[in-house]
């Protein structure tokens, strides 16, 4: 079958990228708000952009009423932002922060979500994960206006936490050890299972 997503609502098309763009890893996104009140969300749609400058990206969509996300006034008020990496430990407190709670409503204290501070930026990372990047705001792409419409967040890495216990014998942090989920269609996640390796040619 062919799928234009010209003649699809931009729900239904929404639904066709997540069943078929899998996996994808989740950043819970820990921001501070201008009065300095903490906010915790994960986003899917979240991509390593390059090393040079070291910069990844994800993309919190407006809400319905067409508004930025909290994590997006955040990011714009304040400049930085931390992307946690979900380990399945923490795979149902992930899921509990997407909730939408008042603006100024701290996710990590109404679900109880522990936090340690950063190395460089004001925004905490997540307690226990085993990975934590720290970003400065690069730029915002706006793509469109009103409800659902896509915006790109880019940031320029700034310090990168390696829990030391992930490291395995050849000094990478290992698959296993990090254990993340990742990001399926309608209410699936995936955990790293199978494993395989393949050379790269010349
Ligand atoms: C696993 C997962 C992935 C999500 N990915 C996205 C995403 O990529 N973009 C988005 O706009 N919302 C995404 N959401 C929904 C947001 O987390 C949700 O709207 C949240 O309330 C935003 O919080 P904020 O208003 O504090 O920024 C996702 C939710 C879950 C559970």
């Amino acid at each position: 079958m062919r799928l234009d997503p010209g003649t699809l609502s931009v729900r239904d098309f929404y639904r066709w990228m997540i069943h078929t763009v899998v996996p994808r890893p989740i950043a819970w996104v820990s921001t501070l708000d201008a009065s300095g009140v903490p906010n915790l969300a994960p986003f899917s749609f979240f991509a390593p952009v390059g090393a040079n400058p070291p910069t990844l990206m994800f993309c919190p969509a407006n809400d319905r009423f067409g508004r930025p996300k909290d994590t997006l006034a955040n990011i714009e008020a304040t400049g930085e932002f931390v992307v946690n990496l979900v380990p399945f430990a923490l795979a149902e407190k992930m899921n509990a922060t997407s909730a939408t709670l008042p603006r100024g409503e701290s996710e990590f204290a109404r679900f109880d979500v522990a936090s340690e501070a950063s190395a460089v930026v004001k925004p905490a990372r997540v307690k226990g994960v085993p990975i934590a990047y720290e970003c400065r705001l690069d730029r915002v792409i706006r793509f469109a206006e009103g409800p659902a419409a896509a915006n790109a967040v880019f940031g320029r890495i700034v310090s990168l936490h390696v829990d030391d216990a992930t490291i395995g014998p050849d000094a990478w942090p290992g698959i296993a050890a990090m254990d993340l989920v990742a990001r399926a269609g309608g209410e699936f996640y995936m955990r790293s299972g199978e494993v395989f390796a393949m050379e790269r040619p010349e």
